[in-house]
């Protein structure tokens, strides 16, 4: 079986994901992952990013690894070298984009992505996992909530525990809401594989729902279709 989640950045998509996968005993698909690994990858390396040849030919030639790890879901490397913390930075954010907007990287990942569920159920999360990656996916899901909200749980999250100001943290919201609707936006309107709900998905708006709800949703998805 195959569970495609899509959606913008911020949605709740690598939480519920991993979830629906440790209830269901499926392996959990991140695509944004290698998409990150790539943009990593060309900076590290000093390759201009304008240049699309260039990180086009670097998306076909590293070998990218996603692995279980206990404590965080997944651990991802690039040519054997551990980069899961890496992916992660604002800098990457910014500029993940332009490089997922190349044809030539979203045909090298394209196969990747597909074998991962050659022999196993898989859950996928991305932008085009229902229109693009598994058109066929038995079930699929396109996650949504309020740009405000989500930018508030990014934020909650890098900060979780730690002893700040409300009007530090609401200055960040800001920042970060901004960083991700400029993500939205080249991520909706590029020519190849935008992002968008495939017809044949049922939306899910999880602004006023915990992660909980939304799984449980998602969970009455699977069980119907069995
Ligand atoms: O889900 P994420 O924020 O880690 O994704 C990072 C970027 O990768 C996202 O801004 C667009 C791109 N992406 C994509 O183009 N297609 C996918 N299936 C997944 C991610």
């Amino acid at each position: 079986m195959i569970i495609a989640i899509d959606g913008p950045a911020g949605s709740g998509k690598s939480t519920i994901a991993r979830e629906v996968a440790r209830r269901f005993g499926f392996q959990k698909l991140d695509t944004g992952a290698m998409y990150r690994a790539v943009a990593y990858t060309a900076a590290a390396r000093h390759i201009d990013l304008d240049d699309e040849p260039a990180v086009t030919d670097l998306a076909r030639h590293i070998v990218i690894t996603v692995s279980a790890a206990p404590e965080d879901g997944q651990r991802i490397a690039v040519d054997g070298e551990d980069v899961t913390r890496e992916i992660r930075t604002p800098a990457v954010d910014a500029t993940v984009s332009k490089v997922s907007a190349y044809p030539g990287v979203r045909k090298a990942l394209l196969s990747h992505q597909r074998a991962a569920a050659d022999d196993h159920d898989v859950v996928a999360e991305g932008r085009d996992i229902g229109t693009v990656v598994f058109p066929e996916a038995q079930i699929k899901v396109f996650l949504t909530a309020d740009p405000r909200e989500r930018a508030r749980r990014r934020v909650a999250q890098r900060h979780e525990g730690e002893d700040i100001s409300a009007d530090a943290l609401e200055d960040e919201v800001q920042r970060t809401l901004e960083a991700l609707e400029r993500r939205d936006e080249l991520d909706s309107s590029r020519d190849v594989a935008p992002l968008s709900a495939a017809p044949d998905a049922v939306v899910i708006d999880s602004t006023a729902y915990t992660i909980d709800e939304v799984v449980q949703k998602i969970a009455c998805l699977i069980d119907g279709r069995r």
